[in-house]
């Protein structure tokens, strides 16, 4: 089995800032102003307005190569390969790959009073009503600091039985995903960096260069033949 982790770097090349690189998302604004519970209860209208806007230009965005790329080797490996993502975009599924999504999606919509969670596109915090309860309660379905994070169980048990883990476009800066190239390594598995630099992680091997010329070649190598844009 094959484990990949994705993050903001995997999207850049599609136009979508980063969060920690030079002129990144929180060099623009402080994370605690806008992904906290907290910050949330403060002050909704600032933080719909910052989701809003990232759920805008991810919806303007298209998926790069190294997302098609990614998407040809799921379709090769099906069930042998589970990709993991931090990012909230939906890029990997329009690059034709199902993604686990850890950190959440701006295009789906979770209501603070029942938990329903239903998909999003468009704007939240104009007085949309929860599908479920009917209350005007619908936060953007994104994981902010101090939540937990989606899918633990169902991650921690392929970083356990993975040969393989790759960790691509992450600057690794963010627990618990920056933990799992040393849960993945102590469990036996060889582990592979992608990333435009090196990370200093629990990697074996790693490649550096943009995601859309060396996660191709990668998956090209992979697979042992081509993978088309
Ligand atoms: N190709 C490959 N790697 C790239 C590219 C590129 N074109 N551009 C940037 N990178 C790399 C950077 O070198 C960096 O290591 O992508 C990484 C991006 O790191 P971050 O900006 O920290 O993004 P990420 O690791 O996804 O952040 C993790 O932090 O703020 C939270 O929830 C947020 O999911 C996010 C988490």
């Amino acid at each position: 089995m094959i484990v990949i982790l994705t993050g903001a770097g995997i999207s850049a090349e599609s136009g979508l800032a980063t969060f920690r690189d030079l002129g990144g998302i929180w060099s623009q604004v402080r994370l605690e102003e806008v992904a906290t519970p907290e910050a949330f209860r403060a002050d909704p209208e600032r933080v719909q307005a910052f989701y809003n806007a990232r759920r805008a230009q991810a919806a303007q965005a298209t998926p790069n190569a190294a997302h098609v790329a990614l998407g040809h080797l799921q379709a090769a490996l099906d069930d042998d390969l589970l990709l993991v993502t931090q990012n909230v975009d939906d890029l990997h599924e329009r690059g034709g790959a199902k993604a686990v999504h850890m950190h959440g999606s701006l295009f789906s919509a979770l209501c603070g009073e029942c938990g329903a969670r239903e998909p999003w596109q468009g704007e939240l915090g104009n007085g949309e009503r929860c599908a479920a309860c009917g209350l005007e309660t619908l936060r953007p379905d994104v994981v902010w600091f101090g939540e937990m994070p989606y899918h633990m169980e169902r991650i921690e048990a392929a970083l356990q039985k993975a040969e393989l883990f790759v960790s691509i476009g992450t600057s690794g800066q963010v627990y618990p995903a920056a933990g799992f190239a040393a849960l993945a390594r102590d469990c036996g598995a060889d582990t592979l960096e992608l990333n435009l630099e090196a990370t200093g992680g629990a990697f074996d091997r790693v490649e550096t260069g943009r995601a859309t010329e060396i996660v191709p070649l990668w998956v090209q190598k992979t697979l042992g033949r081509q993978v088309s844009d």
